[in-house]
């Protein structure tokens, strides 16, 4: 049977059962426990984003609608017969990497798409330009997650977003917190989708799964959706000048990248699967989403640094250790016990990272700011 396409999915409920069609119906998965290192749940202060004066960069943001509205990627995303018993083809072990990579990106876009949605929801009324915005990003956010899930369902498997909609924990955020976090999600989004699309575009013979034919759009929608949110923030420039400002972006940047190297070297047997070390893969994302947030962010971290490199590397050490304790037949008071320290050495190279000397981005970049 070919699956019908995943089209735009308008509420949330109707994502989880995208073209399950009339097939065996698939085993529902249960969401990833959570730690540090899965996707987050957003909300915010919807009142003052309804209040968000968007005139100092209202020409922009008005084009960058307008690229919205053209809705490039309408019939991007339709599954084809290469789909077609593509997932018998993938070993035990691929086949275990590669879900967890499904599910853990169908959760962070659709994460991304509750955001959106309701912020658009909730500020229709008064600012009808940025809720128009985040429509067309939930639209697309609804597309990407359905697209996963779909692909999931190849594998007997389904991830239940209503179940996560109601049960998932939201941490809630200033506006301008939203902004650093999710302008920093879409851009990381864009390059790791295509430096796996450009990788492989390289290693036919590594392409483990049809899904990564999309990326290329995909990344497209990704970029647009990050350059929304530097549009944005020129429009509230105070959220990207002064020195609270500089010390919000570097804990962002850094939150971000120090969860995702840590997240993708526990997990580099996914990495292997498509022939990349995902060391490599990750320092070359990273660099690059830190050279983009440099058009907009006031200060970008110095990531040419060996120190850097070293100290994420005592964050895999240590999450290694946290996981072996965690996995050890020990009683729980113990457990914590055994945990402690690489919790406080965890902490310590947080911060000494964070103190790290930044790069000014007006040095870093003068070119495109
Ligand atoms: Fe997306
Ligand atoms: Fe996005």
């Amino acid at each position: 049977m070919v699956p019908p396409a995943a089209s735009t999915l308008p509420s949330s409920s109707s994502i989880g059962v995208a073209g399950v069609g009339t097939q065996e119906a698939p085993a529902i998965k249960d969401p990833a426990r959570d730690t540090i290192l899965t996707p987050r749940f957003y909300t915010t202060d919807f009142d003052a984003m309804a209040a968000m004066d968007l005139r100092p960069n209202e020409v922009e943001l008005e084009a960058i609608c307008e690229e919205f509205r053209k809705d490039y990627n309408r019939h991007h995303f339709v599954r084809n017969e290469e789909f077609d018993g593509a997932a018998e083809q993938l070993d035990p072990d691929t086949r275990r990497v590669f879900v967890e990579f499904l599910e853990q990106s169908c959760t962070s876009e659709f994460s991304g798409f509750l955001l959106y949605k309701e912020l658009s929801r909730r500020i229709k009324a008064k600012n009808p330009l940025l809720a128009e915005c985040f429509a067309h990003m939930a639209r697309d956010e609804a597309r990407h997650a359905g697209f996963l899930n779909k692909s999931m369902t190849d594998f007997g498997l389904q991830l239940d977003l209503g179940f996560l909609t109601a049960n998932k924990a939201y941490t809630k955020f200033s506006p301008e917190h939203i902004f650093y976090a999710t302008y920093l999600s879409e851009k990381i989004g864009y390059w790791r989708y295509i430096a796996i699309y450009r990788h492989l575009e390289k290693h036919p013979e590594s392409k483990i799964f049809p899904i990564f034919n999309f990326f290329e759009n995909w990344c497209q929608d990704e970029n647009r959706h990050g350059d929304f949110f530097d549009a944005l923030m020129k429009a509230q420039p105070d959220t990207v000048r002064g020195w609270k400002a500089k010390l919000w972006c570097r804990f962002f940047l850094l939150a971000v990248f120090a969860t995702m190297y840590v997240r993708d070297v526990a997990r580099k047997e996914f990495y292997e699967a498509l022939g990349l070390d995902a060391r490599t893969y990750d320092r070359y994302v990273i660099r690059k989403t830190n050279e983009t947030s440099a058009r907009v962010f006031p200060v970008v971290l110095d990531v040419e640094n060996p120190t850097f490199w070293d100290r994420l590397e005592s964050l895999v050490r240590n999450n290694a250790a946290l996981a072996e304790a965690d996995n050890a037949p020990t009683p729980a008071p113990l457990k914590v016990l055994r945990k402690l320290p690489f919790w406080a050495a965890n902490a310590m190279q947080m911060a000494r990272l964070f103190l790290m000397a930044p790069i000014s981005s007006d040095q870093f970049q003068p070119a495109v700011r």
